[in-house]
């Protein structure tokens, strides 16, 4: 199966809505069901990763009803868990993997972790380490899945500092540490998203930030609240450059979260100079939102800093594509994380030069010259199994003479399903097979 994406006779124009924030998604079923009572989460996405999360928390013995977008969570509070022994898929989410390994080493019973071949590739010591040092068994397989994880009784506080900025691992620390006897600190070297931070508080949690540093006491009870989840940003990333790369384009799209540890990508762009207003702005659940109005324009090249890594990690790909049509030279330094995510992306990105870009890909990340608006030419791309390398190549196809075909599009429904749809729904050409169409 495989989809092709050719340039549009005319611009991507209309109104467009992105899936519900799969780090906010995951996190709003963990922690509702570690809260005592109800916590109904609205603007949950279907995607892969999300149902993973679902299945590890029933898993766990938490109640959640679900009603398309709508999930009911009753809460098993602090007692999450069960004493007997439970193993969880996790499918393709290193998010479920690393946060329920935080769940699971304050809660009362052995839980195994498991994915598929992806996610078994993924390192996991990192969430391992932390978490045996506050008290936890955890076993690694060569320092991957599947891992086992023991509860410690009680587990310990304990101040952890992270050698590399990541989210899933602070949040595994701050959960087991919710469980733990006394305080808990974490340390990163560069601030990552801080919605588990932002969602403990929601739900009634007291816990001290201090520069990259979070600071929480154990024993704390959460409390189930109310959970609207914005649109996935990471998601919107897609259709934001698809905007600014086809002449003529104008899209708006909706309540989309703008948390300012997940916005590095629309400042890049807009130092590229792209046009995105942001317009409509609230607060809901402690999250930022905002609709977003892109319109198409040239782009010139940038140097994508390692301090604005982690505030873009998942939007880089995209921005790799945004940068073979710039003019002049993008440069990305610092970020050799996206060798372990779904796939080695940074060695996937070099496919741009099947499609005629000049990219060179380097230990920690590359240097493109941009066409300077000239269209890349055709080619077939294969996505790895990787999501948001198989989104980023079907951007590109718009941009591309003879349109890019992506191999096995079906990966894109980790993340965001329907993508290709959605795409064709505001003027994109679409045409293949096993696209939704
Ligand atoms: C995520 C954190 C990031 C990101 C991933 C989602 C999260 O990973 O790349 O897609 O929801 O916490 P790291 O924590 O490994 O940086």
């Amino acid at each position: 199966m495989s989809v092709r994406v050719e340039p549009p006779a005319g611009g991507l124009r209309g109104t467009a809505a992105v899936p519900g924030d799969k780090s906010i998604a995951h996190r709003a079923l963990l922690l509702g069901a570690l809260a005592e009572g109800p916590t109904t989460i609205t603007g949950l996405p279907e995607g892969a990763d999300v149902r993973s999360t679902l299945g590890a928390v029933r898993a766990l013995g938490a109640e959640v009803v679900r009603d398309g977008t709508v999930a009911r969570v009753t809460g098993a509070g602090a007692a999450l868990g069960r004493p007997e022994p439970v193993a969880i898929d996790c499918g393709n989410s290193g998010t479920t993997m690393r946060l329920v390994a935080g769940l699971a080493a304050g809660g009362p019973g052995p839980v195994t972790l498991d994915g598929d071949t992806s996610l078994r590739r993924r390192p996991m010591e990192r969430v391992a380490e932390p978490l045996r040092r506050m008290g936890a068994r955890v076993e690694t397989t060569g320092g991957h899945a599947p891992l086992r994880v023991a509860p410690g009784r009680p587990l310990t506080g304990t101040e952890v500092v992270l050698p590399v900025a990541s989210a899933q691992v602070k949040s595994a620390v701050l959960l087991a540490g919710l469980r733990a006897r006394g305080t808990t600190r974490v340390t990163e070297p560069l601030a990552s998203r801080d919605h588990t931070e932002r969602l403990l508080v929601h739900l009634g949690a007291t816990l001290a930030r201090d520069g990259t540093s979070v600071t929480i006491a154990g024993g704390q009870r959460l409390h189930g609240a109310p959970i609207s989840v914005p649109g996935d940003l990471s998601s919107a990333a897609f259709l934001i450059v698809a905007a600014l790369l086809v002449p003529g384009s104008e899209l708006r799209l909706r309540d989309v979260g703008i948390n300012p540890t997940r916005t590095g990508a629309l400042s890049i762009l807009r130092r590229m100079g792209a046009a995105i207003a942001v317009e409509a702005g609230r607060e809901a659940a402690g999250e930022p939102r905002a609709d977003l109005v892109v319109r198409a324009g040239p782009l010139r090249g940038t140097a994508i800093t390692p301090a604005e890594v982690p505030a873009a990690v998942d939007e880089l790909p995209v921005l790799a594509v945004a940068a073979a049509l710039a003019e002049g030279p993008t440069t990305l330094a610092g970020a050799e994380e996206l060798r372990i995510k779904e796939s080695d992306r940074l060695a996937a990105l070099g496919q741009l030069a099947l499609l005629g870009a000049q990219v060179e890909v380097r230990a920690d990340g590359f240097l493109i010259h941009g066409s300077g608006g000239r269209r890349l030419r055709g080619g077939r791309i294969d996505p790895r199994g990787d999501h948001r390398i198989a989104m980023a190549f079907a951007v590109a196809g718009l941009a591309a003479a003879e349109g890019v075909e992506v191999a096995d599009p079906g990966c894109v429904d980790v993340s965001f399903p329907g993508f290709f749809v959605r795409l064709a729904e505001v003027g994109a050409r679409v045409t293949g097979d096993g696209w939704g169409a």
